[in-house]
């Protein structure tokens, strides 16, 4: 006998892991008499009530998928765009539609944005748990989230490749790496693929500096470096004032675009001038989202979603699963919500870089 009814959606830029979450809470959630709907295209299938029934047989074979089943947007149900109407507040909608389906909880995969909308939801009175994915790592309040361990590889493999053309043509090359406004991924990458140069958000860089490392290498016989960039790096003179907190995340997702030029291209030009070397960049983009998960990503997902079905089956909401060393733990989403995870700068990973020399342009 069906005990309770769920739905889940999938909210903001898709990561690999997703589909193995939803397997996870779908399944689960079978063996404890959950019933459980996916909502299509995020917040917009919850305001439009399009769903799926999540059976055993939309369950199977899609553990190593990427993207997913059930497709995503950045779309908010508080400023939903509706064509010449301009954006409009669709929570009456969701709030309705959730209670046309006798929905228990919704669940919503995704990063910080999406803790926000949720959060949104909840004060309309849903029951609500989101899981953390991003490729971006920077989610408050988890250790980890899903989506970076592959992106993580695949910019660690896109650093490697990069390595011998750049040897073979003597040249600098830039390779720019997502992260949004957090430098967990090019930190990651740059470490693993061993950058010479590695720029993330949270060290502002002296463009000096960054030159000076270069030719250092230059004038040792290594004629080619690697410059591993967050595409939210900022140089001193664009760093925020020093009073504004990076870990409040007030993004919103118009803000998700791209600026006219990366600042990659900008970094090139500056180097070429200040070092006469040939300077090439690189961006991964979207690349670092795509295809199979990793094992590692597969298994948190897996733990995550499962575990987000038996908090559902215990009646715990309000809440984002995350994970602590190796337990899966209910963080409330007050606290997620709103703030943004960065790079601490005592973090053993920027130790152990600038112990092997790397610098960080600072
Ligand atoms: O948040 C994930 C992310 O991939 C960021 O790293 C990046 O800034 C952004 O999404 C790109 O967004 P979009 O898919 O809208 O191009």
């Amino acid at each position: 006998m069906v005990k309770k009814f769920v739905g889940l959606l999938t909210s903001g830029g898709d990561c690999p892991g997703l589909n193995a979450a939803i397997r996870g809470v779908g399944k689960a959630a079978n063996s404890l008499d959950i019933q459980v709907i996916g909502y299509l295209d995020g917040f917009r299938g919850l305001v439009e009530n399009r769903f799926i029934r999540l059976d055993s047989s939309r369950l199977s074979g899609i553990l190593s998928l990427g993207g997913t089943i059930l497709g995503t947007s950045r779309d908010k149900p508080h400023q939903m765009p509706a064509g010449e109407l301009g954006t409009i507040d669709m929570r009456p909608f969701a709030v309705a539609n959730y209670k046309q389906q006798h929905l228990d909880c919704l669940v919503c995969l995704g990063g910080g944005g999406t803790a926000k909308n949720a959060r949104r939801l909840m004060k309309e009175g849903l029951n609500v748990i989101t899981l953390p994915k991003t490729i971006d790592n920077d989610v408050w309040g988890t250790d980890v989230t899903f989506g970076f361990d592959t992106a993580m590889a695949i910019a660690t493999e896109a650093i490697d490749r990069l390595h011998s053309t750049a040897e073979s043509h003597h040249r600098v090359i830039i390779v720019e790496i997502m992260g949004h406004n957090a430098g967990w991924l090019a930190l990651g990458a740059g470490v693993a693929g061993g950058a010479d140069v590695i720029l993330i958000p949270e060290i502002p860089y002296d463009i000096e500096r960054v030159a000076e490392a270069v030719l250092h290498r230059s004038y040792a016989g290594k004629r080619f470096s690697i410059i591993a960039m967050s595409e939210g790096a900022v140089s001193r003179e664009q760093a925020p004032e020093s009073g504004d907190d990076a870990t409040t995340d007030d993004t919103d997702a118009a803000e998700y675009h791209s600026p006219a030029e990366s600042v990659s291209m900008v970094l090139a030009r500056r180097l070429e001038e200040l070092t006469r070397l040939e300077s090439r960049v690189t961006s991964l983009g979207h690349l670092q989202r795509g295809g199979a998960p990793s094992p590692t990503d597969r298994l948190l997902a897996t733990r995550l979603g499962t575990t987000c079905a038996k908090f559902i089956a215990e009646g715990m909401y309000g809440v984002m699963v995350g994970i602590r060393g190796e337990t899966c733990v209910p963080v409330p989403l007050e606290e997620v919500a709103g703030r943004r995870k960065v790079v601490p700068l005592d973090h053993p990973w920027i130790e152990a870089a600038r112990l092997v020399g790397t610098s960080f342009g600072d």
